[in-house]
């Protein structure tokens, strides 16, 4: 089988109303896992974190993408930079967790020394080191033949941000960010993402295939059976597609339904959305790791983190304008709006879980698609086959003619 060609391919290129769901290989086989880390997580841009998880000079991000671990830190200039967590000496891992660090990234194992922005600068530094002066000559590299400290910088690697998210792209072969993520930016402006602030984090250690968690957020086919509750603020009949060019899918709630029990709207919107944003929820999956739900008073998170075919963390985090929590009563929608989207992802996670341990049955071989339902996974599978072949393409958003068969775009 050879993952980056079209043959393997060929029942998820059709078109949806005739498709199938990809070779459940691509959920299940190691071999396709790491073909995927090659060929679809390193030309990507991956969602690591948070802007406001690195506004500090010094401040670092330790994340893993396309199974490399890679550091985010923000430069003493207020820049930020991205590396491959690796020292250029003989290979330690310079940086185990998020941390703050004064003046630079200092290698543990012979106290080699980055600056902030990448550069070799001294091998080693002694500061702290308690090596005796008299003997650090000893350790200095400067006479080694042939060796220029401006050779051995860490290896860069591209970061972006968007709204308040940071991305990574680990070989820099993606499209400019802001390509990448379409008509996103000029759908979401009325939200004013960059002043969003983390309100509550959550990990999640999940039994199933990245994609399934994906492609399970994307469509609402299975809201009836799998969340009763849910199906309260977000009823059936007014979901809508809502989808523009650019590497993301996306569907709207219009209008999001009042209910005491999910604590949705219990928080006071933001005060500068508008229109139909005020009323409705925006799901959006941006490829390939994170999904979002926007709300008019909070941001449901979910991040994505492959470990193996069969297990992803997952992290959720909620967000929310600082106008929504400047209410005495913020605290407790809080833990209520915390509480329900806690409920509603175990709901999903169990589901996932089950199809990955259904996808393991050697019979199985894919199955139909519902085109009403299921053309954002669709197009989501077919982002993932366009990496995997190495087709660069941005694919485009929904016709007028298309949109209105699923009702109005907002
Ligand atoms: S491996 Fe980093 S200084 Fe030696
Ligand atoms: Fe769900």
């Amino acid at each position: 089988m050879s993952w980056t060609s079209e043959e393997t391919y060929a029942q998820t290129r059709l078109p949806v109303e005739r498709a199938s769901t990809l070779n459940p290989d691509a959920y299940r086989s190691v071999d396709y896992f790491d073909s995927e880390r090659t060929h679809l997580f390193t030309n990507s841009w991956v969602a690591v974190g948070f802007i406001e998880q690195v506004t500090d000079p010094g401040q670092v991000l330790v994340r893993n993408v396309a199974g490399r671990s890679v550091i985010i830190v923000r430069a003493i200039d207020g820049q930020l930079n991205a590396f491959l967590n690796v020292c250029r000496h003989r290979g330690a891992q310079l940086i185990t967790e998020d941390c703050t660090l004064a003046k630079r990234i200092r290698c543990p194992y012979h106290a080699w020394a980055y600056g902030f922005d990448g550069e070799c600068l001294g091998t080693p530094l002694f500061e702290g080191s308690g090596i005796p002066e008299e003997q650090q000559p000893v350790f200095d590299m400067s006479a080694t033949k042939e060796f220029d400290r401006a050779d051995y910088g860490l290896f860069p690697v591209s970061v972006d941000t968007w709204a308040f998210l940071v991305f990574v792209n680990i070989d820099g072969s993606a499209e400019p960010l802001s390509q990448w993520l379409g008509d996103l930016p000029d759908r979401m402006a009325g939200y004013g993402l960059e002043e969003w602030k983390i309100q509550a984090v959550n990990p999640y250690d999940i039994a199933a295939n990245w994609k399934l968690i994906a492609e399970n957020f994307m469509e609402y086919y299975h809201l009836p059976w799998v969340h009763p509750e849910l199906m309260k603020v977000s009823r059936m009949d007014d979901h809508y597609r809502w989808q523009g060019p650019g590497m993301y899918t996306a569907m709207t709630t219009t209008p999001v339904t009042q209910d005491d029990k999910s604590g949705w709207l219990d928080l006071p919107p933001h005060q500068r959305i508008a229109g139909s944003d005020r009323i409705s929820g925006r799901h959006v999956t941006l490829f390939p790791n994170v999904a979002i739900s926007f709300l008019p008073n909070h941001a449901f998170v979910i991040m994505l983190d492959p470990q193996s075919p069969n297990r992803t963390i997952e992290t959720t985090t909620v967000l929310t304008h600082p106008d929504s929590v400047d209410t005495p009563t913020a605290s407790e929608g809080l833990d209520k709006l915390s509480k329900f989207w806690d409920e509603v992802n175990r709901e999903d996670i169990a589901i996932v879980e089950r199809v990955q341990i259904g996808l393991s049955t050697p019979e199985y071989q894919g199955g139909r698609m519902c085109y009403h339902f299921e053309e954002p996974v669709h197009r989501f599978q077919n982002m993932v086959i366009d990496r995997m072949c190495g087709i660069d393409r941005i694919p485009a958003g929904d016709s007028p003619e298309v949109a209105s068969r699923f009702g109005p775009p907002e």
